[in-house]
């Protein structure tokens, strides 16, 4: 093990030149217009898999992006990681806000900033490193491997579910383990065992056939963008409390246990409150701010638009209004409930003067586990070897919706063991990898099929 941590330190240089030709593919799924580099994405990892030692590595086709396979079971009897990551990415609008152009990566006080660099390529890749450096230098592994990276996260992995259940044999394995996701902060390596779900609608209202001039029409009918914001405002109480009848009725509550563990975890509030730029931090009443983000499920608004946007005035009551709106689910809500709970309340909020048209977009189930297992204490110790720290628990506000999937469809457990940082930019520009992160990350990734085949 020594020969492969030295191979790591040693080419720990050539690595995030590797990252920054990964980097430099626009994978944007969410995007028609990038259909071509998400394609090409995904040939370039199958290239580097099979560069490395993965000799079979192939793309495989699904209805949506095609998702990456590759697999190394040269230690028959041992345990089977199987590795999920994803390689598409987020839009990066808007532009003018990079400080350097997103794909074209460029390190900065130890970071590396990028679209992609921490959600989720940088992570993905820190594993394909260690597979690496173990290969060249030990020759073989003490566990089997897979890896399974997808091209549509971003856009709600509608086509992997489908996936995952007709190819159970293929992704058949004892353990997955996840690096798409932040640790607690910075020095403090964590263990995540809990995700939010999600449940996503476009809401279109249309009042008239065209804009009307407000001053002929204004009085005679009601203004489409006025009933938005009145039917938006009317979704959570003044203590943030969703008012969805039947909401909250599949709600785990938060144990005494868990509300215990987190407000022993260093979370400081006004530096967390100082770092986002808010005057004051909101949420449901009654809970603390970790508590609102993990164990709680939220309703927000994405984004609005309507009417006369542009410079100076315009007198006109525009004919629609539109709203993306999402909500974050947790255990045990499920997103078609959820949806279900709130067209039926959209409909009967929603006053007979405009036309309402419900779309309903993306969802995934939310995900938790119990964390006392030989591959969460197995993960503990390699991040303890890689990082120099024992690592804490915590739970996340976002979303992975394959994760329930391995869970229901395939009986396996998974480990979310992320190097990003909360301060990563994810989605966001100037999204950026701590380099230290990352090479720390790519030791206890070589740690961890030691300690799982020891573990086993
Ligand atoms: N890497 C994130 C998920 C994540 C974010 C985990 C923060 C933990 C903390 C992932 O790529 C992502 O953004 N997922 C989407 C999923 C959605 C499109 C269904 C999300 O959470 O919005
Ligand atoms: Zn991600």
């Amino acid at each position: 093990m020594n020969d492969v941590v030295d191979f790591i330190n040693v080419n720990r240089d050539r690595y995030v030149e590797e990252l920054k030709a990964l980097l430099a593919i626009p994978s944007i799924s969410a995007l028609p217009a990038h259909a071509g580099d998400v394609r090409r994405c995904a040939d370039w990892l199958v290239s580097e898999l099979q560069r490395i030692g993965l000799a079979g590595a192939r793309l495989i086709e699904t209805p949506g992006n095609p998702v990456v396979y590759a697999e190394w079971l040269g230690a028959p009897g041992k345990p089977t990681i199987l590795y999920y990551g994803h390689y598409d990415v987020q839009p990066v609008d808007p532009l003018e806000l990079w400080e350097s152009p997103p794909f074209d990566a460029t390190v900065r006080d130890g970071e590396i900033y990028a679209r992609g660099a921490a959600d989720d390529k940088g992570q993905v890749f820190m594993h394909l490193k260690a597979v690496e450096a173990f290969l060249a230098k030990a020759g073989s592994l003490p566990v089997n491997i897979k890896f399974f990276i997808e091209g549509e996260e971003e856009v709600g992995s509608t086509h992997l579910d489908a996936f995952v259940r007709a190819n159970a044999d293929l992704l058949a394995a004892d353990v997955v383990v996840i690096s798409d996701s932040p640790m607690f902060d910075r020095g403090v390596p964590s263990i995540c065992y809990g995700l939010r779900g999600l449940a996503y609608f476009q809401i279109d209202l249309r009042g008239t056939r065209s804009d009307l001039h407000s001053g002929s029409f204004g009085g005679a009918v009601a203004n489409p963008a006025f009933v938005l914001a009145s039917i938006l405002g009317q979704m959570k109480d003044r203590g943030g409390r969703v008012r969805i009848p039947g909401f909250y009725d599949d709600v785990r509550p938060l144990s005494d246990e868990e509300r215990a563990e987190w407000k022993r975890l260093p979370f400081n509030e006004t530096r967390y409150r100082k770092e986002l730029g808010a005057p004051k931090l909101f949420g449901e009443s009654g809970y603390s701010t970790l508590e609102r983000v993990w164990a709680r499920p939220t309703f927000e608004v994405n984004g609005l638009l309507s009417g006369f946007t542009g410079d100076g005035a315009k007198t006109v009551i525009p004919a629609v209004a539109m709203a993306k709106v999402s909500m974050r689910l947790v255990p045990d809500q499920h997103p078609d409930r959820i949806a279900d709970l709130f067209e039926a309340h959209l409909k009967s909020v929603c006053p007979k003067t405009v036309a309402l048209t419900v779309t309903r977009m993306h969802g995934g189930r939310p995900w938790m586990t119990e964390f006392d297992n030989k591959y969460v204490r197995a993960a503990g110790r390699a991040i303890e070897r890689g990082f120099g720290k024992v690592p804490v628990f915590n739970r996340e506000g976002g979303s992975i919706p394959v994760v329930s999937t391995f869970q229901e469809a395939l009986g396996l457990p998974s480990v979310l063991f992320g190097v990003g940082l909360p301060d990563e930019n994810a989605h966001a520009p100037n999204e950026k990898l701590d380099l230290g992160n990352f090479h720390s990350g790519i030791i206890a990734s070589a740690c961890l099929y030691e300690e799982i085949a020891s573990a086993v």
